[in-house]
């Protein structure tokens, strides 16, 4: 079953897919790709809005594109993208943005150096709050920060998720298949935001993994997907 666990494809609510017109496109690209299940995970910025006004302009957005709906695409479940804050340590709301039918939470990190204390936060999202965490995009933070304090990171009980567009070029692919090799990635992901930013399928993803590491990375992939989505825990998955 191929899952894309990344996208910004609900229109109008983020900088993502700006009309219906536009979400139809790109879940019709998802759909001759042959994504089975696509989440829709608009960025929430907890400084920005309530988490319950966040849930009503997501699910409004949802409401409005769902008329427009074919057979033929993806499945759609609904989720955030969470940039991390402090602020978000205790914060019990913070489970209202779990993945659909799931306790995992896409969290997305800081774009700046990772530090102790940002770590230990994360470690506490996870063990005050009842929630799991999915780390989106962890090849983007070696852009700031050195790969032993992102292991450093990626070694709490969480798990990695990566975007198919890093393994397009040669230094995002390399860092994407070191993060591989020692375990951190469990998932992918588009992170497809508009028709014309030029991001890759999942299937060309795929597609590169398995010429790299062998067609078992894709089936670890997809089972640690349906894992996911069958709210396994975190230990469990991988
Ligand atoms: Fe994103």
């Amino acid at each position: 079953m191929k899952i894309d666990f990344h996208s910004h494809i609900l229109p109008g609510i983020d900088d993502g897919s700006r009309d219906i017109e536009e979400s139809v496109e790109l879940l019709d690209y998802m759909a001759d790709d042959h994504v089975d299940i696509v989440a829709a995970t608009p960025h929430y910025y907890c400084g920005e809005c309530s988490v319950d006004h966040f849930i009503e302009r997501r699910n409004d957005a949802y409401e409005r594109l769902k008329p427009h709906l074919k057979p033929h695409h993806p499945k759609i479940i609904l989720g955030a993208e969470v940039l991390y804050n402090h602020v978000l340590v205790g914060n019990e709301q913070l489970s209202k943005l779990c993945l659909q039918g799931t306790d995992f939470v896409m969290l997305e990190m800081p774009y700046r150096q990772l530090t102790e204390d940002i770590i230990d936060d994360v470690e506490k999202i996870y063990t005050r709050l009842d929630v799991k965490l999915l780390i989106a995009h962890i090849e983007r933070y070696l852009h700031f920060t050195s790969y032993k304090e992102l292991a450093q990171l990626m070694g709490l009980n969480v798990l990695g998720q990566i975007n198919a567009k890093s393994l397009m070029k040669f230094s995002t692919r390399r860092n994407c298949l070191k993060l591989i090799k020692d375990g951190y990635v469990h998932v992918m992901g588009t992170d497809y935001h508009r028709r014309d930013s030029g991001h890759a399928l999942i299937g060309e993803g795929y597609e590169i993994l398995a010429g790299k590491c062998g067609k078992d990375l894709i089936r670890y992939i997809e089972e640690n997907g349906r894992d996911i989505l069958e709210n396994r825990d975190v230990e469990d998955i991988g």
